[in-house]
């Protein structure tokens, strides 16, 4: 197999290579003083299994455009199989209609990846795993929370509270657990559909004195870690650290997290960031290898 270092990815592109002692293929990319993207794949890729890395965090659009165009360019040049390495997959989120006249972009973006010529998806931690059965292709979602349980286990935290700000990602904090051999618990989050304005309310457990870790897949506008950690310190805690996979970090977001009163936030290279301490590298390298 070969890895074809994407732009957004090149860091983690090369990771992979060196666990997995693969070929790489480097990518010229250039935008245009019009803002059009250009991509050219600088080596051989006929008749090889490739593997694309390619975040797309912001800017999406970009980003997503330069991953078909690389899968694109690979099958024009006779590429065997294209496989899209997507750490953070854009439009995830987006898996249903809420409001009537919105459209599924989750499954748009899906078949835009298809036409461009991609025969396989691995993503990382998608907000909804259902989501990957309306792909026109095999998708699959690996995760990184163990990786970043990992982080905080060898930095002498074994047995602190994994807790996920959110019901539907109570299974985060429960991975987590099984890492850090504590408790786990979540909190109940509704965002209004129309302002964006959250809402949290507590469940049942006891964390005074104890070191709680936040165990999220996305940091986005950092208001649903404010929120959570606004609630916690009702709680009396030892210390209240955050950890998510995929570190947006839009606008102020990192400071206003540090600032609500935690310790710590760390993220993945899933998005490259001032907090991507954990690699997905190994992970994804594992998933390549099988
Ligand atoms: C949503 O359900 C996700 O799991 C994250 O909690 C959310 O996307 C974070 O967004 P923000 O940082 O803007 O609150």
């Amino acid at each position: 197999m070969k890895i074809v270092l994407g732009p957004a990815s090149t860091q983690l592109g090369e990771l992979i290579a060196q666990n997995l002692k693969a070929e790489t293929v480097p990518v010229i990319s250039k935008t245009f003083p019009d803002g059009e993207s250009y991509i050219r794949l600088e080596g051989k890729v006929e008749n090889e299994d490739i593997a694309i890395v390619q975040t797309t965090s912001p800017p999406q659009g970009t980003k997503l455009i330069q991953l078909a165009f690389m899968a694109d360019a690979a099958k024009r040049n006779g590429a065997k199989s294209i496989t899209a390495i997507v750490p953070y997959l854009a439009y995830a989120r987006q898996d249903k209609v809420f409001l009537k006249g919105e459209a599924i972009s989750a499954e748009t973006v899906a078949r835009m990846l298809q036409a461009a010529g991609i025969d396989r998806l691995i993503t990382v931690n998608i907000h909804q795993e259902n989501v990957l059965f309306r792909f026109p292709f095999p998708a699959k979602s690996i995760s990184a929370i163990s990786a970043l349980a990992e982080y905080f286990l060898k930095r002498g935290y074994a047995g602190a509270f994994a807790l996920s700000p959110d019901a539907g990602a109570v299974h985060l904090a429960e991975e987590a657990r099984e890492t850090l051999r504590g408790e786990f618990g979540y909190l109940e989050k509704n965002r209004d559909r129309y302002t964006g304005q959250i809402t949290m309310k507590t469940k049942n457990f006891e964390v005074k004195g104890k070191n709680v870790i936040i165990f999220d897949d996305i940091i986005s506008s950092g208001g649903t870690i404010v929120a959570a950690v606004q609630i916690l310190k009702g709680f009396s805690p030892k210390g209240i650290h955050v950890a998510c996979v995929h570190p947006l970090l839009i606008g102020e977001a990192e400071k206003l997290i540090l600032h609500s009163g935690i310790q710590e936030i760390v993220g993945t290279d899933s998005v490259p960031s001032t907090v991507s301490r954990v690699s997905l590298a190994s992970v994804i390298s594992q998933e390549l290898a099988k």
